[in-house]
């Protein structure tokens, strides 16, 4: 029955966000709030860009990746840092979530990037596996709002885990290994806030985003007018990145040129240990 006294709930309107993504298509977007903000949705429907696409090309794909992700110094460099920096008992690790992948099928110019850091992050996963400090599962999963039905199939296929906004920041705990190639860097203050505890983080770099913060910041307070939310968020985040600059050891990974014309940088961060200062 409904509840005469109580008032009716303020209608909710998405906003329509039309962008112009780098294939060329205009792609069509709603928001939907949440108490991580406004979180972007794109209807997992839409086509991939190559309608020729299926999931064994995709899979194809991942394995040429791996092979060159193998012989690369990058990966020697990344295994040495892993074997050298985990604590006395052991990783302590109990699942693995990539953040903002990008699309593996959606876009002509950076669907290839997406393979790339899904190869990397799976081989991470690989590499700490062995060096667990329990004998439990090491579940993967991955978030990105942009994700059409046969990326998840695609990482179905991988047994990865596929979320949907905000699940991933529901998630991620202090056992939780994150994983975000790029960002915005208020959409990853959420994941920050956790990472100051997490062993093992990969991020664009802390320093570049209290920079962003900060200069959002800069912007903010000359606007009297300004959104108190959206600086706290700003001071949240330059705290956070220097709380994860203190916590952890930062490690660049050397830049690396990939086929396809790729170039990935990368940051990871390794907790501390009680011993270290
Ligand atoms: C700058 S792009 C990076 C894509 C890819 N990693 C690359 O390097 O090309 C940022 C990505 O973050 C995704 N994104 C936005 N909000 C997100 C959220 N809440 N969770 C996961 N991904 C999100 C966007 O859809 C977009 O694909």
């Amino acid at each position: 029955m409904p509840h005469s006294s109580r008032r009716a709930r303020k209608p909710y309107h998405p906003k329509r966000i039309i962008s112009e993504s780098e294939d060329g298509w205009s792609r069509v977007e709603r928001t939907t709030p949440s108490r991580y903000g406004s979180t972007p949705l794109v209807d997992s429907s839409l086509p991939p860009v190559d309608r020729s696409l299926t999931v064994q090309k995709l899979l194809d794909e991942h394995t040429r990746c791996k092979q060159q992700w193998a012989n690369s110094e990058a990966r020697q460099w990344l295994q040495q840092l892993l074997a050298r920096q985990v604590a006395e008992g052991g990783w302590s690790l109990d699942k693995a979530v990539c953040v903002a992948l990008g699309s593996p099928s959606l876009s002509w110019a950076n669907r290839l990037r997406s393979v790339w850091q899904l190869v990397m992050f799976m081989d991470m996963v690989e590499m700490v596996r062995p060096k667990l400090n329990h004998a439990n599962e090491l579940k993967l999963y991955a978030q990105e709002p942009r994700f059409t039905s046969l990326d998840r199939e695609f990482l179905q296929s991988l047994a990865v885990t596929v979320l949907d906004p905000p699940q991933a920041e529901e998630l991620v705990d202090e056992s939780t290994f994150i994983f975000i190639p790029c960002i915005e860097w208020m959409l990853e203050l959420p994941f920050m806030l956790v990472a100051v505890k997490s062993p093992l983080y990969v991020s664009s770099s802390m320093h570049w985003i209290a920079d962003e913060a900060e200069r959002s910041r800069t912007r903010l307070t000359i606007d009297f007018n300004s959104n108190k939310l959206v600086l706290k968020q700003c001071d949240d985040a330059i705290a956070a990145a220097k709380a994860v600059v203190n916590t952890h050891h930062e490690n660049n990974m050397p830049e690396t040129d990939f086929a396809d014309g790729h170039s990935l940088s990368l940051t990871i961060y390794t907790l501390k240990h009680q011993d270290e200062d």
